[in-house]
């Protein structure tokens, strides 16, 4: 590598009583009646209200909460057109990553002042259009994309996740207040958090990495290493939460200049064929794609020793074992979380049907992330990795 671009443009708010900064937020931006998007559940548990009610002095343009757990082209395109229906002016996406990308697929449609999102495939150089301000409140610390300029949204006719790239797509500021991942379950706390552990771990090893991205996927490592059990434990632990909300974004920032790779790409065609939650599937491969990586990228793996296990096990542990000793890491890590919330460590457990494997593989080579992994990714490489991710 002798040339690297790192971009990362998002305001972050992070920190107790960072949501109470949300209306001055918009009002800098430019905005005076907001579209928030969230969802159902959010609704119910009280969480949209906490949003609400940091906006009582701004008139809000619509609220919409009808946003399913894979948000899909047609939900964009129709919360798009209420959008211009109400006569809003900005976006605030409260919710997990499937509602954070919803309103990034919105953003681009009203910014690009496009009806149909299929019509932005490969839209990674639309030019910057209609402003749109966004701010995004992540409710839970795993998909980093308040971070990113990457959007995964469903598209039901061919039965796949797309991925969507833009710079675009990046939102203007991110609000992370430990109040809105504190009613989060373990068991969700610990597949998203394994998400950002995986977002770090792949921008840390793929073959865009750069020094930037490392310095924030090493602080996110820490901080995961940290936190995460301490989260999922102590779901009230505001600490805790804070700790792996700032991680999530950190990762996120970090793969969104130097991207994931092999793992990656296998749980979104698993996502899209199989249906298995996308911090599932990160738990269940990652152990997996690191021992097919570990052959291209010993060192980088021997380095992230340090900063998942901490300097005494590193210092103990001779150079060539490093890689290996990284890697069982992240198994104990997974039997932990196994042990404290159910989190399954193997497709057999998430009930993947091993007749579909095919499929799977064939779309997980048509995935951008197999590109920019440190090893060639193969069809019979992909079998391999399911076969023992699945308990074989
Ligand atoms: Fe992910």
């Amino acid at each position: 590598m002798n040339y690297f671009e790192f971009t990362n443009p998002t305001k972050l708010c992070s920190g107790q009583g960072a949501l109470d900064n949300l209306a001055y937020e918009l009002q800098i931006l430019g905005a005076s009646h907001p579209m928030v998007l969230s969802d159902a559940m959010l609704e119910k548990i009280g969480t949209l209200k906490g949003v609400t009610d940091a906006l009582s002095e701004m008139q809000i343009g619509r609220i919409f909460t009808d946003i399913p757990r894979d948000s899909s082209i047609e939900t964009v395109n129709r919360i798009a057109k209420e959008y211009r229906d109400f006569g809003c002016d900005a976006l605030v996406a409260l919710g997990g990553g499937s509602v954070l990308d919803t309103a990034k697929g919105v953003r681009l449609l009203i910014s690009q002042d496009v009806d149909d999102l299929l019509e932005l495939m490969g839209c990674e150089c639309v030019p910057k259009g209609k402003p749109v301000p966004f701010v995004a409140i992540p409710t839970t610390a795993g998909t980093g994309s308040e971070a990113t300029a990457v959007a995964v949204i469903k598209n039901p006719g061919l039965g796949i996740k797309m991925e969507y790239i833009s710079q675009q797509l990046v939102p203007d500021t991110a609000i992370l207040d430990p109040r809105m991942t504190e009613t989060l379950p373990p068991r969700i706390t610990a597949s998203t958090g394994m998400d950002t552990l995986c977002h770090a771990i792949e921008a840390f090893s793929c073959l865009q990495k750069n020094p930037v991205s490392d310095a924030y996927a090493i602080a996110a490592i820490g901080l995961v290493r940290d936190n995460l059990l301490r989260a999922v434990r102590f779901g009230s632990s505001r600490q805790a939460r804070w700790a792996m909300a700032n991680a999530s974004f950190l990762a996120g920032a970090a793969f969104s200049n130097s991207m994931v790779g092999v793992v990656h790409a296998i749980g979104h065609a698993l996502g899209g064929v199989c249906h298995v939650p996308h911090g599932d599937a990160m738990n269940i491969l990652l152990p997996a794609g690191m021992m097919f990586n570990c052959k291209k990228c010993r060192d980088d793996y021997g380095e992230l020793l340090l900063h998942l296990a901490g300097p005494e096990l590193y210092r103990k542990t001779p150079k060539q074992k490093r890689a290996r000793a990284a890697i069982e890491e992240v198994l104990r890590m997974r039997e932990k979380l196994h042990r404290l919330t159910g989190l399954p460590v193997t497709l057999k457990e998430a009930g993947v049907d091993p007749a579909k494997f095919p499929e799977v593989a064939k779309a997980a080579l048509n995935d951008g992330a197999v590109i920019v992994n440190p090893r060639q990714v193969t069809y019979d490489a992909v079998i391999r990795i399911l076969e023992v991710s699945y308990g074989n």
